[in-house]
């Protein structure tokens, strides 16, 4: 498995990481617990060091999980997870200090260790400077309880007050063929300043892969239910895109997963997207992409093939769309 590093911060990662949300939540009915820790651990053998978690997943279930799964190799992975919702309170954005605390608390005992390798706010909270949650993840770093701060989704503001005070190791946000956002402010500032960057749903949430379509039928409990970029007629709309990669990744004898996340590693050498899977065969088709190459010509016709595609449908329910950070 060939490693990276997350921009300027030393700490090296496999180049794929495993995301491990959808072990125990979003997509249909969770792995049991068992299957969970040995899929982890089949990643593991496989070469994968990178875990991500969340104390809201679950909620807490998965870091359980994860936590039961990397105990006996805790010294060879870096795990991160995320701290920011009031989960009891009904699941708004809390990132005040003595919230922090007490996540991080509960991460550690779930994971099963003394430290959290890259620990993120996971969504920036409105009501709680940025100041005050680099300061308070500055002395839990100096208490040698986390070793990395990151941020999620967070906008170009709040990652330059982040790094002002504490060095931001890496931003998670979702970045993929479907959703280029990131290109246009995000990216620029994270090569400015030397954070790593860890695209989430690098696969459009299963879309480019090309195994949806308008006529799938998704378990009732699957998120991508309420998710407006799922509905029927954005599927339809947005099956051009799917049929691209299907095209491309044919032409280069690779699965069309294995070029949407090459396509990812290829825009820099600091990033490291982390794809979810339950299923043993997909985490080592996903691993395939690691090894895929392109020349900048390759690059350039990939380019110009999905410019005029338009991806049709918001990528979060009402509610979650409204707590993205701009
Ligand atoms: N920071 C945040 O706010 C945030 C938000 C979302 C996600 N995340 C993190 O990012 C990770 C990945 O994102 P994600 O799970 O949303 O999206 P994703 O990785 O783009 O897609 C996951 C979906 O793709 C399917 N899949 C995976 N490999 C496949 C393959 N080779 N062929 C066909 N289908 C495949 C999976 O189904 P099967 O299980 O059936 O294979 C699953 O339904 C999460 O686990 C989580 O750790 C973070």
């Amino acid at each position: 498995m060939k490693t990276r590093t997350l921009g300027s911060s030393g700490l090296e990662v496999s180049a794929i990481g495993l995301g491990c949300m959808g072990i125990s939540q979003s997509y249909g009915t969770p792995l049991a617990t068992p299957v969970g820790v040995k899929l982890i651990r089949d990643a593991f053998e496989r070469g994968i060091t990178f875990f991500d978690t969340a104390e809201v997943y679950g909620p807490y279930k998965n870091e359980e999980v994860v936590g039961e799964a990397l105990e006996p190799i805790r010294d060879q992975v870096v795990i991160s997870t995320k701290f920011g919702f009031d989960i009891a309170g009904g699941g708004a954005p809390d990132s005040r200090p003595a919230s922090i605390r007490k996540a991080v608390e509960g991460s550690l005992k779930r994971l099963r260790t003394d430290r959290i390798d890259l620990l993120y706010q996971h969504r920036v909270d409105r009501n709680t400077p940025m100041e005050e949650v680099a300061g308070t993840v500055k002395e839990l770093i100096a208490e040698g309880k986390v070793k990395h701060f990151g941020l999620s989704e967070a906008g170009v503001a709040n990652i330059r007050r982040a790094h002002a005070v504490l060095p931001v190791t890496a931003l998670q946000s979702e970045y993929s063929l479907m959703w280029r956002e990131p290109e246009e402010q995000i990216l620029p500032v994270l090569a400015e300043l030397g954070i790593g960057f860890v695209p989430f749903s690098p696969l459009g949430k299963g879309f480019l892969t090309g195994t949806i379509d308008t006529d799938t039928k998704l378990a009732e409990t699957d998120f991508r239910n309420t998710v407006p970029r799922f509905d029927p007629e954005n599927r339809a709309a947005n099956q051009a895109m799917v049929d691209t990669v299907r095209t491309i990744a044919a032409d280069k004898q690779i699965t069309p997963a294995q070029l949407a996340l090459a396509w990812v590693l290829a825009q820099q050498p600091w990033i490291a997207p982390i794809p979810g899977t339950t299923k043993l065969h997909r985490l080592e088709e996903n691993i395939g992409a690691v090894d895929v190459t392109f020349t900048a010509a390759e690059l350039a016709a990939i380019a110009a093939a999905v410019s005029g595609i338009e991806i049709k449908g918001d990528r979060y329910s009402a509610v979650n769309q409204a707590r993205i950070d701009r």
